[in-house]
């Protein structure tokens, strides 16, 4: 059991509080570049200040009340045949919910003990969600779609706001590895970044609904829409989200060890198409090609990831000396699978069980040393895009690949898993429900 000593949850008396540190905000420059974000001076509650104290109670309130989940299938047939008139009702939804899923996370932090509380990138994110639920719930009712309008900008800001959160996150449960058990804190962060995606899902449907009702060309009735309703595609297609993540990932490892990099080869029922939510298939997608690509090239080259030589030389040396990456795809009649297998010697028996795990101490610590000043961690992608932009940098592994992609698997129903044969390569198997009638996996 987690014990409530967090400092941020004292019941003590405001008279007796230190007095607070002065106000900060935390804010995110557009002028910078992406890879870094400012921690600007200017929040509004710390962990100590009376107004967090009384706070409390008012997160009470909202911590109390059980959230309404949806299932993809909900959304995609509430997105059919807009009007105005939805647009302005589902904002309402995502208005309520917001702040009540974003209530229970804070709690969860002020359930951590004390010291955990107090690692700097752990209250960093504490913060943050402290600021955005107090803005969140104090967003009177949408009437209009201009009103509707002003809050999508809202939630556009708090997104980018957020996209500092799992790094933040990965770097805290790593630093405090010490001070609870793997378990604890693998489940904390599996609850943090399962409500992360919800509330994610939640606001980008809301912008994506009300940018497709202001969009020109967009056909109300679905008839010429792409078969794309919101951030949901009815339409995803398994070849085109392989040959993408396929020239991404290839392209990261060309870019950044100048090798050409082992071939993708999909087989199977290879024009399949699903309803889904693009950009999270193709962040396990990326993720597992990513892996396969590395441990191909360290087991066949071992030498090239490691060495400096010139791109173009390297580049040379590797072509067409790895064994390709094969990706099998199979429609069953409720799921969709996606195999992902390579040659890349699999992984060792004794790191086997530690693969789904944020926390094991077994993680690379020495990798994190360049972002300890917190205010220099770098913002996570929110599209597999967006890994172009460098938004982490490709040397800054925060070894948790695997255990988030086994969430975004595990969101809407589906799953994900790895078999290796130690000494040969890996087989992973993801599993994606076609019936989009499993509710959001929040638990
Ligand atoms: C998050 O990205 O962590 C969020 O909670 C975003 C939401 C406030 C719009």
């Amino acid at each position: 059991q987690y014990t409530s000593l967090h400092p941020n949850f004292r019941t003590i008396s405001p008279n007796h509080v230190t007095p607070p540190p002065p106000p900060t905000t935390i804010t995110s420059s557009t002028t910078q570049s992406l890879s870094q974000v400012s921690v600007k001076p200017n929040i509004q509650y710390r962990a100590y200040s009376p107004q967090h104290f009384y706070q409390n109670r008012i997160l009470d309130q909202y911590a109390s009340q059980s959230i309404n989940p949806i299932t993809l299938r909900q959304l995609i047939v509430f997105g059919r045949n807009l009007t105005e008139e939805r647009i302005v009702k589902s904002g309402n939804y995502v208005r309520t919910e917001l702040p009540i899923r974003l209530a229970h996370r804070i709690r969860d932090f002020q359930n951590l003990p004390f010291i955990v509380g107090t690692n700097p990138h752990l209250s960093m994110v504490y913060d943050l969600y402290w600021t955005a639920f107090e803005k969140l719930r104090k967003i009177p009712p949408v009437r209009t779609m201009e009103e509707n309008n002003e809050w999508c900008e809202t939630i556009k800001g708090l997104l980018k706001d957020h996209l500092v959160v799992i790094p933040q996150l990965a770097m805290g449960i790593i630093e405090c590895s010490e001070h609870l058990s793997v378990e604890q804190l693998d489940r904390f962060m599996n609850t943090m970044l399962r409500s992360r995606i919800s509330r994610r899902v939640l606001a980008e449907q809301q912008i994506a609904l009300t940018e497709n009702w202001h969009d020109p060309g967009y056909a109300y009735d679905q008839s010429d829409n792409d078969g794309l309703i919101g951030v949901i595609s009815t339409n995803c297609n398994a070849k085109e989200i392989m040959e993408k993540c396929a020239k991404m990932t290839r392209n990261f490892f060309k870019t950044y060890y100048g090798v050409e990099p082992p071939q993708v080869l999909t087989d199977g029922q290879v024009d399949t198409t699903f309803a889904y939510i693009p950009d999270h298939i193709e962040y396990i997608i990326y993720e597992l090609l990513k892996n396969s690509i590395k441990s191909v090239i360290e087991k066949h080259a071992p030498s090239i990831l490691s060495t400096s030589q010139s791109p173009s030389k390297q580049m040379l040396e590797s072509s067409q000396l790895f064994p390709p990456i094969t990706v099998t795809i199979c429609s069953g009649p409720t799921d969709i699978y996606f195999r992902v297998s390579d040659q890349g010697g699999g992984i060792p028996d004794k790191l086997y069980p530690y693969i789904w795990s944020f926390a094991h101490k077994s993680n690379d610590k020495k990798n994190l040393n360049k972002f300890t000043n917190f205010s220099k961690v770098p913002q996570m992608a929110a599209k597999v895009e967006e890994y172009e932009q460098h938004i982490i940098p490709p040397d800054l592994s925060l070894g948790i690949g695997l255990p988030m992609s086994k969430v975004y698997a595990e969101y809407w129903g589906g799953g994900l898993n790895i078999f290796s044969l130690d000494g040969y390569g890996v087989d992973a198997y993801v599993k994606i429900t076609k019936l989009g009638n499993k509710t959001e996996n929040l638990v």
